[in-house]
C-alpha cells in the first residue's frame, strides 16, 4: 500500500526541508502538508490550512486524505514558550495527544514526534549526556517534551501505537528560517556575516550546545520512520548528535571564509536556557539501534550554509 502521509507545521524550519525529502520518497501528491498558513514551500502538495488544537478538524483531513502516517512538527520552541508558558504548554502537549489518539484509535499506523535536547536540565550531566540519565528541565518547552515523552512510551506500550522520536539537537539550515529556539544564533549568524560581515549574538562566547545541519537531521528522521519496528527499542526519544560548539567556535570557522568577519556579544535571557541544557550528548543507541551515523562536522557544514546562502542572497 502506497503510504498517504500528514505533515503537520509542515511550513516551518523542520517542515519546508522535511517536505522536499518527503516529496522524494513518497511522491509529492502522497504528501499533505498541514500548517496555519500556506507557503510557497508547499506548491507541489496538497495543502490543509490546519490548526492541530482543533481535533474535529484534524480528524477531517486525515480521513479526506486516507492519511496513514503523520509527522507533527507544530510546536511552540524554547524561546518562545517562555514568553507565553500556558499556551505553549497547551499546543505542544494537546497537539501529540490529538495525533497520539488517532493511532490509538489505529485511524492512522504511525506517528513521528519530535522531542529536544531540552529535555535536560540544570541538573543533567552536560558532557556526553547518556540517554538515560537525570531530566529536569527548567523551561516550560522541556517540561513539555519531556512530559511528550512519557506520553510516546505509555501510548506504545498501552496500546501498541509506533510512535517514533528524535531529541533534536539545535537545527542549522539554508532553506528556511528557524521558528524562536535557543540555538537560532547558530542560523543567523552565517546570514548577518554575508550581510553584513557582524554579528551579535545573544549567548554568551563560550556556550557550547549539541547542534546539528539540517541534512543531517532530515537523514535521521526519515531513517527512524523507516527503519523495521523492532529495531526502534526506545519509545521515548532517542538521544541524537552531531556537532557541539560555541559562538566562539562557530565565529572562528565563518572567519576562514570570511576573514573580516566579526562577532560581538549582548546576552538576554536565552543565555539561562542555554546554561540549563548539555554540551554533548551520547547517542549510541541510536546508531547501535537503527544505524544512525551524522555526515556533516563543523567544517562541513559552515562551507556549505555559506556557499547555499550566498547562491540566493
Ligand atoms: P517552527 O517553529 O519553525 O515550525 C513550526 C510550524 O508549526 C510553523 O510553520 C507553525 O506555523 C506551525 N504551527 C504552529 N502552531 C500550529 C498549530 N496550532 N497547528 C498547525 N500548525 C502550527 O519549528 P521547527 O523548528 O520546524 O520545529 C519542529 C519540531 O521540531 C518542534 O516540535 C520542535 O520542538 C522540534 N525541534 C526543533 C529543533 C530546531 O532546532 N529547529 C530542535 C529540537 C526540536
Ligand atoms: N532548537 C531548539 C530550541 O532552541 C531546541 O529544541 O528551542
Amino acid at each position: 500500500m502506497t503510504d498517504k502521509v500528514l505533515v503537520i507545521g509542515a511550513g516551518g524550519q523542520i517542515g519546508t526541508e522535511l517536505l522536499e525529502k518527503l516529496n522524494e520518497i513518497h511522491g509529492s501528491s502522497n504528501v499533505v502538508a498541514a500548517d496555519l498558513n500556506n507557503s510557497p514551500a508547499f506548491s507541489n502538495n496538497p495543502y490543509e490550512k490546519l490548526d492541530v488544537l482543533d481535533k474535529e478538524s484534524l480528524f477531517n483531513v486525515v480521513k479526506k486524505h486516507q492519511v496513514n502516517q503523520v509527522y507533527l512538527l507544530a510546536a511552540l520552541l524554547s524561546a518562545t514558550a517562555e514568553k507565553n508558558p500556558l499556551f505553549g504548554w497547551k499546543l505542544n502537549m494537546e497537539g501529540l495527544f490529538n495525533v497520539l489518539e488517532l493511532a490509538k484509535e489505529k485511524i492512522i499506523d504511525k506517528v513521528y514526534w519530535p522531542s529536544s535536547i531540552a529535555v535536560f536540565g540544570p541538573t543533567t550531566p552536560k558532557v556526553n549526556t547518556p540517554q538515560y540519565t537525570v531530566m529536569e528541565p527548567s523551561t516550560v518547552y522541556g517540561i513539555s517534551k519531556q512530559a511528550g515523552e512519557r506520553w510516546c512510551e505509555y501510548y506504545f506500550n498501552k496500546y501498541n501505537v509506533d510512535v517514533r522520536s528524535i531529541r533534536y539537537p539545535g537545527l542549522i539550515g539554508w532553506k528556511s528560517a528557524p521558528g524562536g529556539g535557543t540555538t537560532d544564533y547558530a542560523v543567523h549568524i552565517f546570514h548577518e556575516a554575508l550581510k553584513n560581515k557582524k554579528y551579535e549574538c545573544f549567548l554568551s562566547e563560550n556556550t557550547t550546545l549539541p547542534m546539528m545541519y539540517m541534512p543531517d537531521a532530515i537523514k535521521a528522521t526519515v531513517d527512524i520512520m523507516h527503519a523495521p519496528a523492532e529495531q526502534i527499542k526506545i519509545r521515548s526519544s532517542y538521544n541524537l548528535t552531531g556537532i557541539s560548539f560555541n559562538p566562539k567556535e562557530i565565529a572562528e570557522e565563518i572567519k576562514k571564509h570570511i576573514p573580516d568577519f566579526s562577532i560581538s556579544y549582548k546576552i538576554d535571557f536565552r543565555q539561562e536556557i542555554a546554561d540549563s541544557w548539555p554540551k554533548s550528548v551520547d547517542d549510541h543507541e541510536a546508531r547501535e539501534h537503527w544505524g544512525w551515523a551524522e555526515q556533516f562536522n563543523l567544517s562541513d557544514m559552515t562551507s556549505d550554509m555559506l556557499l547555499n546562502l550566498s547562491k540566493i542572497k
